[in-house]
């Protein structure tokens, strides 16, 4: 099937279907649903869900999480993003293909939800799966960089887990997966971004090589940059053009 371009405000949109072999490696101006309803069933190995986060409730009502899970593989994954208050219902949700919770917390950066609540300083990541069988590295092959040595509990990271009589051994070129990660938020200007330290984690560990990454929120495109870079097919969708414009990663190009 053809796909039909047409141009809104300056920018290509696209009709008709999408065919994710050939139009991969690339962030597309649209409204996320118009986006992943053109994405073939069960070709995405990792879905990464990081819209607004006060946008969560309207989202789920409008049937996100089984429109991604349409996407996804049978042994592929979904990590999604919230934070503090909004968290609940995406847990409530999502709660029969519940895999683990990542925390990610900060020092800098946290947001007053409310003046009479207290500061959010850290963000929840639920990661949840078709299958208990899907994909998963749990080795993410960083090198021991500065940032994450100020991971917590760093003495962990390569030697605690044998010491402790668990049946691991060290990973001599990188860390284990961990549920809680201590990094600083970039300094990304306008465009608040994920950062990139995160990002590489995630989609190192549960992203086959080879294997295609959705991002339907891009932001700053940090997640599909990442996918580029080592070595992920990805597909983005990101509806505003500030950051649609800023986006460091291949933007559709007529
Ligand atoms: C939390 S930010 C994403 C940050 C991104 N992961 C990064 O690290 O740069 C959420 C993004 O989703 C976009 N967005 C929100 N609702 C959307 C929708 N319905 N369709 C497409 N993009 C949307 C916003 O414009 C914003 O850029």
């Amino acid at each position: 099937m053809a796909t039909c371009i047409r141009e809104t405000k300056g920018f290509p949109m696209i009709e008709g279907e999408l065919f994710p072999e050939k139009q991969l490696g690339q962030v597309f101006k649209c409204d996320a649903f118009d986006g992943i309803r053109k994405i073939d069933s069960k070709t995405i190995d990792l879905c990464i869900l990081d819209p607004n986060y006060q946008d969560w409730d309207t989202l789920i009502n409008k049937g996100i999480i089984e429109l991604v899970m349409d996407k996804v593989k049978d042994d592929g994954n979904i990590l999604a993003f919230s934070r503090q208050p909004f968290d609940y219902q995406v847990s409530t949700k999502i709660r029969p293909f519940h895999r683990r919770t990542f925390i990610w917390s900060f020092t800098n950066g946290g947001a007053w939800v409310s003046k009479r609540l207290p500061l959010v300083s850290f963000q929840t990541i639920f990661w949840f799966s078709k299958s208990k069988n899907s994909f998963i590295d749990v080795r993410t092959g960083l090198s021991y960089a500065n940032k994450t040595k100020a991971t917590k509990r760093k003495s962990k990271i390569f030697g605690g887990w044998k010491s402790e009589g668990k049946n691991f051994s060290p990973s001599g070129e990188g860390t284990w997966l961990r549920d809680h990660y201590h990094f600083n938020k970039p300094n990304t200007g306008e465009v608040p971004s994920k950062l990139y330290e995160l990002s590489k984690i995630f989609v190192k560990c549960f992203c086959p090589e080879g294997g295609t990454l959705l991002d339907p929120f891009a932001g700053s495109g940090i997640f599909c940059k990442t996918a580029q870079e080592i070595g992920r097919k990805f597909i983005g969708f990101e509806r505003d053009e500030k950051f649609f414009v800023k986006n460091e990663v291949i933007l559709w190009q007529p």
